[in-house]
């Protein structure tokens, strides 16, 4: 099987992913670009990393497009993708696992006034501040997908109640232990009012894109934080900076960006109340995701459809 490696990659990581696919499927032949032109006819799944818009044009037995990214909002914005074809996201409990661990860190560290702390000793200041246990910090979850749900219940797993708010009614069943949730957008006002921090992990459609505006922010109670892992446009960062220098929001940590990487005169990197993450809350591990690409491009091969595909209407 011929399948073409496109992406942006940093420097060596495209050969690390080459390994890691080739030990996870020896029998696949893996094509750049170039190589990919050269035999388009041959061509029969793509796996991609955000590549450059165009990338997966002209390849007519083209039957499975296999992001290595979890979030494809990029991907679905090239209009010259192939419309027929299955787009499968990378779901990899890997990244779900490292998602968790960085929500956890983010809102342990809000909860028990870790940021303060660091801005303290930068200072040179020492005072003890009042400490939040954390049953009174309640934490509101946006999106209770792959990402959504590893984090709400890693962070309701240390007591904090949380409460996940998606697009459509989730059955309780199907809940993180310790996570309730609320559905639709009349839910989110009376939600953000009574939660002490917000995590954002929801996918970028466009029904989400610049849902964390003037008006939410101010639903949120006075000195509330925010955690943001989605995408930058969720937020209107005009706004969040306005939030975040009259005080109302006490602390944001941010992983995405309007524009990446965050320019370099951009105010939150100086930003007192800001932690900045350069889009690192979760990497995809190529040893893992392998293997979750490898099981998708052997389903091509047998009767099993492949697993994770986007609904292109939804945008996830
Ligand atoms: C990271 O943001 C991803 O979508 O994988």
């Amino acid at each position: 099987m011929k399948v073409l490696l496109a992406g942006r990659f940093d420097p060596g990581e495209r050969d690390r992913w080459c390994s890691a696919l080739a030990a996870a499927l020896p029998q696949a032949e893996w094509l750049d670009a170039a190589a990919a032109r050269a035999v388009p006819q041959a061509v029969e799944a793509a796996v991609v990393a955000n590549p450059p818009p165009g990338s997966l044009q002209g390849l007519p037995r083209l039957r499975l497009i296999q992001s290595l990214w979890a979030g494809v909002d990029r991907l679905l914005d090239d209009p010259t993708l192939p419309p027929g074809v299955p787009i499968a996201r990378m779901v990899d409990p890997a990244m779900g696992a490292a998602m968790a661990e960085t929500a956890l860190w983010a809102v342990l560290a809000l909860q028990r006034g870790f940021f303060s702390y660091a801005a303290q000793q930068r200072a040179g200041q020492w005072r003890v501040l009042p400490q939040r246990r954390a049953d009174e910090t309640p934490v509101a979850v946006l999106g209770l997908g792959e990402m959504g749900g590893a984090a709400a219940g890693a962070i309701a797993r240390q007591g904090l109640p949380v409460v996940a708010w998606t697009r459509a009614p989730r059955d309780p069943a199907t809940l993180p232990p310790g996570v309730r949730a609320v559905a639709g957008a009349d839910a989110l006002p009376a939600l953000l009012a009574r939660s002490a921090i917000v995590v954002n992990l929801l996918p970028l459609t466009p029904a989400t894109r610049g849902l964390i505006d003037a008006r939410f922010l101010a639903a949120l109670p006075a000195g509330a934080g925010l955690v943001n892992l989605g995408r930058g446009a969720h937020v209107d960062e005009p706004a969040l900076l306005a939030a975040l220098d009259s005080g109302h929001l006490a602390h944001a940590v941010l992983d995405v960006f309007a524009t990446e990487p965050l320019p370099p005169a951009h105010a939150f990197w100086t930003h007192p109340r800001v932690s900045v993450l350069p889009h690192a809350a979760a990497l995809t591990d190529p040893h893992s995701a392998a293997a979750v690409v490898a099981a998708n491009l052997q389903a091509l091969r047998g009767d099993a459809s492949p697993r994770h595909l986007v609904r292109r209407e939804a945008g996830y």
